[in-house]
C-alpha cells in the first residue's frame, strides 16, 4: 500500500471557479479577491481579511503594520516553522524565542512574561498543529506590558480555545494557503484583524505601497496612483481566491472528516510504550492541520525511514529553528537553551492527515508506525 504524506481537496467545482477566472478578463487582485476576504472575515467573526501571496507573506506584513522594525524584539517559539521568525528578521527586529510546553509543543506563557524587556514590541505565538496558545495569557501578558499580539494561525484555521477563536484577541491573526494546508490554494495567505488601520496598511503594503490596486486603475476609467509607502508584492490573485471559494464553504465537513483520522490515530497509539503525541486541551477544538507522534529520539530518523519503505509519507515538524544553521551562525543559539522545544524537534514524525484518508490506510499507517517504533527499539 502507498499513503502519500497529503492529497489536496479540490473538487469540479473550485476547478469550474479557476477556469471562469481564466475565461475572463483579470487574473490578478480583483473581484474573486474580495469576495473570498469577505467570506474569510465572515467565518472567523472578524471586521477585515485581506488576501497576500503566503502567510510568511501575512506575518511580515502585519508585523509592519503593528510598528515592528528594527532595534524591537519579538518573542516567538523556536518549534515553528523558520517562516515565523525570518519575518521578525525581514522587519529589522530581533527575534526573541522562548521554550515550549513539552505537553503540547506550544509557547510557554509563563516564559514569555519572564522574557519581555523594554525592548519587546510584539509576541507571537504559533498555534501549532491547529491547536491554539493560550490566548488569554497571552493577551494579558501583552496589555500588561503594552506590546502587540501576532498569531500564526498557518495551522489554525478552524480552532478555538477558551470560547477564542483567532484573530479575535490578537491585533492580526495570519493564515496559510500552502499546498499542504486544511484549504489550499497552492500557494496564499491572509492577515485577519479587527483593527482598521492594521488592515489598511496590510492593503497598502501588500501592493508596493501604492494608492490604487490594478483594478482601481484598469476597471473603469485610468486613475493616476502615488507610492503612499515602499512595500512589496504580496497581492492574492483572482484564481487563487477562486480556488479557495468551494474549500472554505466545505471547511466544516473536510474537518470532520481530520477530526475522524486524527481520533483514530489517537485511539491506536494511546498507551502504547514509546509512542507520544500532543495533549489534547481541554475546552479546546484543534484543526487538526497536522498529526505528529514522538519517539524516542536516537530511534526517529530509523521510524521514518522505515515508514518511507512501507509506502507512508513522512515529514518532520519541526525541527526547533535555532538550531538551524542560520540561526546557530547569526545569533549564537545552541543545544541546550530551549530544551522542551530540542527534545520535541528530535522527537517528532508527521504522518499523513487529510480528509480523503480511509480507515484502512490510517489502519496501515498506525500498524506501520508501532511495527517500525518497535523494530528501532530491539535494533
Ligand atoms: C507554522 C507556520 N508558520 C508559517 C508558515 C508559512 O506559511 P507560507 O508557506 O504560506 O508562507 C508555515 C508554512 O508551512 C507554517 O507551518
Amino acid at each position: 500500500m502507498k499513503v502519500e504524506f497529503y492529497k489536496h481537496n479540490l473538487e469540479e467545482d473550485d476547478i469550474q471557479r479557476m477556469v471562469d477566472v481564466c475565461r475572463g478578463v483579470f487574473l490578478t487582485t480583483g473581484q474573486q479577491t474580495k469576495a473570498f476576504e469577505e467570506a474569510f472575515a465572515g467565518y472567523l467573526g472578524a471586521r477585515h481579511a485581506v488576501g497576500v501571496t503566503s502567510c510568511t507573506a501575512a506575518i511580515h506584513l502585519a508585523l509592519l503594520a503593528v510598528g515592528v522594525g528594527p532595534g524591537d524584539e519579538v518573542i516567538t517559539t523556536p518549534m515553528t516553522f523558520a517562516a515565523t521568525a525570518n519575518c521578525v528578521i525581514y522587519t529589522g527586529a530581533t527575534p526573541v524565542f522562548v521554550d515550549v510546553d513539552p505537553e503540547t509543543g506550544l509557547i510557554d506563557p509563563e516564559a514569555v512574561a519572564k522574557a519581555i524587556t523594554p525592548r519587546t514590541k510584539a509576541i507571537v505565538p504559533v498555534h501549532l498543529y491547529g491547536l491554539m496558545a493560550d490566548m488569554r495569557r497571552l493577551k494579558a501578558t501583552a496589555d500588561a506590558a503594552g506590546v502587540k499580539l501576532i498569531e500564526d494561525c498557518a495551522h489554525a484555521i478552524e480552532s478555538e480555545r477558551d470560547g477564542v477563536r483567532p484573530g479575535q484577541l490578537s491585533d492580526a491573526a495570519c493564515f496559510s494557503f500552502y499546498a499542504t494546508k486544511n484549504i489550499t490554494s497552492g500557494e496564499g495567505g491572509a492577515v485577519v484583524t479587527n483593527d482598521e488601520h492594521v488592515a489598511r496598511q496590510v492593503r497598502l503594503l501588500r501592493q508596493h505601497g501604492m494608492s490604487a490596486s490594478a483594478a482601481d486603475r484598469y476597471t473603469g476609467t485610468y486613475r493616476h496612483w502615488d507610492l503612499e509607502a515602499l512595500g512589496w508584492k504580496y497581492n492574492m490573485t483572482n484564481l487563487q481566491a477562486a480556488m479557495l471559494m468551494g474549500q472554505l464553504s466545505r471547511i466544516g465537513e473536510l474537518w470532520g472528516q481530520r477530526q475522524r483520522v486524527a481520533l483514530r490515530y489517537e485511539a491506536a497509539f494511546r498507551g502504547v510504550e514509546g509512542i507520544g503525541f500532543p495533549a489534547v486541551v481541554d475546552g479546546a477544538r484543534s484543526a487538526r492541520h497536522l498529526f505528529t507522534i514522538w519517539v524516542a529520539p536516537e530511534r526517529r530518523d530509523q521510524v521514518l525511514a522505515d515508514l518511507q519503505a512501507r509506502g507512508i509519507g513522512v515529514a518532520v515538524n519541526y525541527r526547533a529553528v535555532h538550531l538551524l544553521k542560520y540561526y546557530r551562525e547569526t545569533f549564537g543559539f545552541s543545544r541546550g537553551m530551549f530544551p522542551e522545544a530540542e527534545r520535541i524537534g528530535d522527537a517528532t514524525v508527521t504522518l499523513p492527515l487529510y480528509p480523503k484518508l480511509t480507515d484502512d490506510e490510517v489502519d496501515y499507517v498506525a500498524d506501520g508506525v508501532t511495527t517500525a517504533v518497535v523494530a528501532a527499539t530491539s535494533a
